[in-house]
């Protein structure tokens, strides 16, 4: 059986660039935790990190990375443009880049499609939506500050209108969802596909609290493996061609996540796959505007 190299694969972006399988999520990683955690990661041999405007944590990431060791041009490094900034999008670059004390990120995404007034976060931004927002980002190619853009939580509906819009010249190198056993969107995986769009997995263990990790699918193939059902997880993201941004700020988990060099066989996907229960960690009921329509999001 050929060797399995998660932990060196990488999948080539619709730019040429490449981005790595596993990267380290930083969602919800508290303050005076990231940068340690960023640390340990990037010890352990990750070479992605994910981080956000939104998460309120780009310096201490910054730090970490720095810290690390590791030299900059070996990580790929994601940040995303936040809501509030639809209007202001080079300031908005400017700021990570700012916080995160770098001179360019690997990706920069439009965390949602949802254009949010700044002075009432209760209210959509008016005469501006996503598309006037990635007609900004895609002026910042070129300009060093970001590799490649991207967008997040795009379902196939909003990139319908966003890669039929004329204004749209740039096809978004990443689509950044939530998939995970309990939330698979083999429809909007395979829409991205179809236009050469790289879907990246947020959530892949389910998040916080995550119901995944008793389910007796996943637990029992953990068993039979001899792996955790978190590493069960990651291989099957893996497996099903995207990548996963597991976020842990504990140092043994951050490494587990990361020990991640075989695979699960066809009969233990197709048996995860069977997993009926649906739940998504991610609605849209905290926008101003839906985003999601239940077209396989
Ligand atoms: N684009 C978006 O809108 C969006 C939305 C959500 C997430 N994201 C990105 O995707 C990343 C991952 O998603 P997520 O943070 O929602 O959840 P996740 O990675 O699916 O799960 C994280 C949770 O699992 C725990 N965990 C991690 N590894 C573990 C292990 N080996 N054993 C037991 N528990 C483990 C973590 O705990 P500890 O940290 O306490 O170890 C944390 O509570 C985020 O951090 C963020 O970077 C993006």
């Amino acid at each position: 059986m050929a060797e399995v190299k998660n932990t060196t694969k990488t999948y080539t972006l619709n730019t040429g660039d490449k981005i790595p399988a596993i990267g380290l999520g930083t969602w919800q990683s508290a303050p005076g935790q990231v940068d340690k955690a960023v640390q340990d990661a990037l010890r352990a041999g990750y070479r992605h990190i994910d981080t956000a405007l939104a998460y309120g944590n780009e310096k201490e990431v910054g730090q970490g990375i720095a810290s690390s060791g590791v030299p900059r041009d070996e990580i790929f490094l994601t940040t995303k443009l936040d809501n509030t900034w639809h209007k202001r999008v080079q300031e908005g670059i400017d700021s990570s880049l700012k916080s995160l004390g770098v001179d360019y990120v690997d990706l920069y995404l439009m965390h949602w499609p949802s254009s949010t007034d700044p002075a009432d976060t209760g209210k959509h931004l008016e005469g501006w939506n996503f598309v006037d927002t990635w007609r900004e980002m895609q002026k910042l190619v070129g300009t060093g500050k970001v590799k490649n853009i991207g967008v997040s939580n795009f379902g196939i509906k909003n990139l319908e209108i966003l890669l039929n819009d004329p204004s749209c010249k740039i096809v978004p190198a990443v689509n950044q969802i939530e998939l995970h056993p309990g939330n698979p969107s083999p429809k909007l995986v395979e829409y991205c596909r179809s236009k050469g769009i790289h879907p990246s997995a947020y959530s892949p263990l389910g998040s916080s609290n995550s119901p995944l990790y008793s389910n007796d699918t996943i637990a029992q193939i953990a068993k039979d493996k001899g792996k955790t059902p978190q590493q069960v997880l990651l291989a099957w993201g893996l497996q099903k061609g995207w990548s996963v941004l597991p976020k842990s700020v504990t140092k043994d988990r951050i490494i587990a996540n990361f020990e991640m060099d075989w695979s699960l066989t066809d009969e233990e996907l197709s048996k995860i796959d069977s997993i009926p229960d649906r739940f998504k960690v991610c609605g849209d009921s905290w926008l101003p505007i839906k985003v999601f329509f239940g077209d396989d999001e």
